[in-house]
C-alpha cells in the first residue's frame, strides 16, 4: 500500500471495537492518528480527544482538538462511531429510530462537513465511511440501522460527486459479522445459523476491516471513490 508521507487520521469511536483495530492499524504503518472517545481514557499509545457525534458543537470542538495535536488539518477521516437499538418495525419507538439515524448517519455527516473544510484547503483526503452489509442486505430487527447504513452510501456518492475534482474520495466500507464481544456472545445455534449463510463460513477479525479501510485511504485508491466496498466474506453478494 503506498502512501507518500505519514497523515493525520481521525477515527471516531476509536477507543474499542473495530474503530480500535482501525486506528491501531494506521499508527503501526507510521501515521498520526488521534480517535475520538466518549469517557474514560484513550486506549494506551494512542492520542484522544472526546466527541459526541450527536452534537455538532462537539464534533467542531474535536476536530479543532486533533488539529492541535495534529499542527495541520485531518487528510483521512474514517467516520466508524455508530450504535444498533434492534426491535421489530412495529415495536420500534421515535427515539430508537432517531438516534441509530443521528448517530449513525447524521454523526458521520457532521464529522464529513468539518472534515471538508481542511481537506478542501489541502486539496486531498480521505473519508471513509463505516456502513455495514445490512446496510443494503436488510435485515429484521434493524430498520433503523440498515437506513442509517444505507443512508451513508448517499452521503459518501454525494460528497464523491462534490469533491471528486479536489483530490478527496469518500468511499463506504461495508463489513460483515466480525469478530467482537458483541458476536463472542452469540448462541451457538444463531452463529450457525449466521455462517450458514456466509460463504467464507467464518466471521472477520476487526483486523480484516481495518487493512481494507487502510487501503481506501491509501495513495493507491486515490481513483476509487462512491464505492461500497464489502467485507464480509461473500454474505451480501450482489447486494
Ligand atoms: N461488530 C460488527 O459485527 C459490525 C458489523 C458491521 C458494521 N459494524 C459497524 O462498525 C462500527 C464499529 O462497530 P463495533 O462493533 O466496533 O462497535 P462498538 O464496539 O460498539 O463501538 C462503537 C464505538 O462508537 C462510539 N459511539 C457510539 N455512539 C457514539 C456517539 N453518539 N458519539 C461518539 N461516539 C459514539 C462508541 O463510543 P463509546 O465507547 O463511548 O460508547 C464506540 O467507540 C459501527 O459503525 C458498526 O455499526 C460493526
Amino acid at each position: 500500500m503506498s502512501t507518500t508521507e505519514a497523515r493525520n487520521v481521525l477515527v471516531t469511536g476509536g477507543n474499542r471495537g473495530i474503530g480500535l483495530a482501525i486506528a491501531r492499524a494506521f499508527a503501526d504503518a507510521g501515521d498520526n492518528v488521534v480517535i475520538t472517545y466518549r469517557s474514560g481514557e484513550p486506549p494506551e499509545g494512542l492520542q484522544g480527544v472526546t466527541c459526541e457525534v450527536t452534537d455538532s458543537a462537539s464534533v467542531d470542538a474535536a476536530f479543532t482538538a486533533a488539529e492541535e495535536i495534529f499542527g495541520g488539518p485531518v487528510e483521512v477521516l474514517v467516520a466508524n462511531a455508530g450504535i444498533t437499538r434492534d426491535t421489530l418495525l412495529m415495536r420500534m419507538s421515535d427515539d430508537e429510530f432517531d438516534s441509530v439515524i443521528d448517530t449513525n448517519l447524521a454523526g458521520a455527516f457532521r464529522c464529513a462537513r468539518r472534515a471538508a473544510t481542511g481537506m478542501i484547503r489541502k486539496r486531498r483526503g480521505r473519508i471513509v465511511l463505516i456502513s455495514s452489509v445490512v446496510g443494503l442486505y436488510g435485515s429484521p430487527g434493524q430498520a433503523n440501522y440498515a437506513a442509517s447504513k444505507s443512508g451513508l452510501v448517499g452521503l459518501a456518492r454525494s460528497i464523491s460527486r462534490e469533491l471528486g475534482g479536489r483530490g478527496i474520495t469518500a468511499n463506504v466500507v461495508a463489513p460483515g459479522f466480525i469478530d467482537t464481544e458483541m458476536t463472542a456472545v452469540l448462541p451457538d445455534e444463531q452463529k450457525k445459523a449466521y455462517l450458514a449463510n456466509i460463504p467464507a463460513g467464518r466471521f472477520a477479525t476487526p483486523e480484516e476491516v481495518a487493512s481494507v479501510v487502510r487501503f481506501v485511504a491509501s495513495d493507491d485508491a486515490a481513483y476509487i471513490t462512491g464505492a461500497v466496498i464489502p467485507v464480509d466474506g461473500g454474505l451480501g453478494m450482489g447486494h
